[in-house]
C-alpha cells in the first residue's frame, strides 16, 4: 500500500482500498462536489481531484459533467487499482505543465482592455487637421518624391531639417542610408525612460511614384499616397512633443524610402533590426489616410501581414478615444512597409483609408493631389489612432503574445 504525504488522504485511501472494486479517476473538484462523490486528494493548482468511483457514480459524473460543460471533465486513471502517491504526484505535475503551456498559447490571443487615460484623451483632442493639411500641401508640392530621381534626397533632407527645427532636442533625427536605393529614410527616435530596448514603431513611406513611358521624371505629387500617412506621423510626433510625453518604451518614427519600388527602405531597416536582435514590440503603418472611400471616419483594419492581437488592441483604442467605424479588408499581398516588418517576425498593424474596393483611384498618377475628395477630418482620425497607439503601447508592458498588461 502506498504512503501519502498528507495524512487525511492516507486515511481516505486506506478506507477506499478496503472496498476497492472501482475506477480511479481524475476529475474537476467542482464536478465531484456536485455529484456528491468523495474526494481523496485535491490539487489546488489545477483544481483537479482524485477519486475512486463505482459504475453508478460514473453515471452520475457523466450527467453532471454534461451540465458543467468544459469545466466538467473527468478522466480514468485506472480501471482496477488505486494510484500510489508517487503516481498521483506525477499525474498532477504533468497536468500543471500542460496548463502552463495552454495558458501561454491562450495568451497569444489575449488582448488587453486598456483603461481610459485622461492624458491620451487630451493628446487625441490636440490633433489638428489644419496642421495635417499644411504638411500634405507641403509634401505634395515637391515635383516628385520618387526614390530614383537624381535629387531623390532633396525632399528627405528638407523634411529632416524641418523636424530638427520643430521638435525638441530629445527627438533624435537621423537619415538612414540604403544599398538598394539612393534615397534615404528618416528615423526619429525618442528614448524610453524605463525599457529603452523595447521599441514601438510608427511609420509611413515618404516616396511617391508615377510611371510614364513619355516622361522620365513625371510630376508625382503623392498627396494621398503617401503624404497623408507621413503627415499623420509628423502630427503624432508634434503632439507628443507638445505634451512633453515621456514613454517607458522607446519610440521610433519612420519615413521610409523607396516603398513604391518594392518596400526598399523598410526591408533594409527591418532586416538590420532583426539581425541586431532588436525588440520591436509593435509596428503601425500609415499608408493612404485622406480618401474616405467607404465613408467618412470609416477605416479598414487590414487583416493580412498584420498581428491579430495588435489589430484588436487598436480597435479597443478606437472605441476609447477615436470613435471611427472599423471594417476589415486586405491587400492580398505585401502592399506596404508593414509587410517588411511582418515577414521578419515583428507584430504589425495597418489602419487604412477604406475598404480595398473603395480606395483612392488617383494614386500613382499626377492627379493624386489635394482636391474636393481629400478629407482631412478622415486623415486626422488616423493621427488620433496613432497618438493613442503610441502612448498606450509605450507606457504599457503588454506586448502581442503576452498576458501581462502593466
Ligand atoms: N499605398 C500603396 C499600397 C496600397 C494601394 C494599399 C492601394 C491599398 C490600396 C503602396 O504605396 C503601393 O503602391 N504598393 C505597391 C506594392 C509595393 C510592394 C511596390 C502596390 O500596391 O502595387
Ligand atoms: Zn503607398
Amino acid at each position: 500500500m502506498s504512503i501519502f504525504k498528507i495524512t487525511t488522504v492516507s486515511l481516505c485511501l486506506s478506507f477506499s482500498l478496503a472496498s476497492f472494486a472501482q475506477k480511479a479517476i481524475l476529475a474537476d473538484q467542482l464536478l465531484l462536489d456536485q455529484a456528491g462523490i468523495k474526494v481523496i486528494y485535491a490539487d489546488d493548482l489545477t483544481g483537479l481531484a482524485y477519486a475512486e468511483i463505482n459504475d453508478q457514480e460514473e453515471g452520475l459524473l457523466q450527467k453532471y459533467a454534461h451540465a458543467l460543460g468544459k469545466c466538467g471533465g473527468f478522466e480514468a486513471l485506472s480501471q482496477d487499482r488505486s494510484l500510489s502517491a508517487m503516481e498521483l504526484d506525477s499525474v498532477f505535475f504533468s497536468v500543471q505543465v500542460m496548463n502552463t503551456k495552454m495558458m501561454r498559447l491562450a495568451s497569444q490571443g489575449f488582448v488587453p482592455q486598456p483603461e481610459f487615460s485622461e492624458d491620451i484623451s487630451t493628446a487625441v483632442a490636440m490633433v489638428s487637421k489644419e496642421r495635417i493639411k499644411k504638411h500634405v500641401e507641403w509634401l505634395s508640392s515637391f515635383h516628385s518624391r520618387n526614390h530614383k530621381r537624381s535629387n531623390a534626397n532633396e525632399p528627405i533632407q528638407a523634411v529632416a531639417d524641418y523636424l530638427v527645427a520643430n521638435l525638441p532636442s530629445n527627438y533624435e533625427v537621423s537619415l538612414i542610408d540604403h544599398s538598394s536605393t539612393r534615397q534615404k529614410s528618416i528615423r526619429v527616435r525618442l528614448q524610453g525612460a524605463v525599457r529603452q530596448d523595447e521599441i514601438v514603431v510608427l511609420g509611413g513611406h515618404i516616396d511617391s511614384i508615377v510611371q510614364s513611358i513619355f516622361d522620365p521624371d513625371p510630376r508625382s505629387p503623392g498627396a494621398d499616397d503617401n503624404a497623408s500617412g507621413s503627415a499623420d506621423v509628423m502630427e503624432t510626433m508634434f503632439i507628443l512633443a507638445e505634451m512633453g510625453f515621456q514613454p517607458a518604451r522607446s519610440l521610433e518614427f519612420f519615413f521610409y524610402a523607396g516603398e513604391e519600388s518594392g518596400l526598399l527602405g523598410s526591408a533594409e531597416i527591418a532586416e538590420s533590426y532583426k539581425n541586431a536582435g532588436k525588440d520591436v514590440v509593435g509596428v503601425m503603418q500609415l499608408d493612404m489616410t485622406s480618401f474616405a472611400g467607404s465613408g467618412e471616419l470609416v477605416f479598414s483594419n487590414m487583416t493580412d501581414f498584420t498581428d491579430p492581437t495588435l489589430r484588436s488592441f487598436i480597435e479597443n483604442l478606437n472605441n476609447l478615444y477615436v470613435g471611427g467605424t472599423v471594417i476589415h479588408s486586405k491587400c492580398g499581398y505585401g502592399c506596404s512597409d508593414h509587410a517588411s516588418w511582418y515577414r521578419r517576425g515583428y507584430p504589425t498593424v495597418m489602419p487604412f483609408e477604406s475598404h480595398m474596393d473603395d480606395y483612392n483611384s488617383k494614386i500613382h498618377s499626377k492627379n493624386d493631389i489635394i482636391d474636393s475628395n481629400t478629407n482631412f477630418e478622415h486623415a486626422a482620425m488616423f493621427a488620433k489612432l496613432a497618438v493613442s497607439y503610441v502612448m498606450e503601447l509605450s507606457s504599457n508592458s503588454w506586448r502581442p503574445g503576452s498576458l501581462a498588461t502593466r
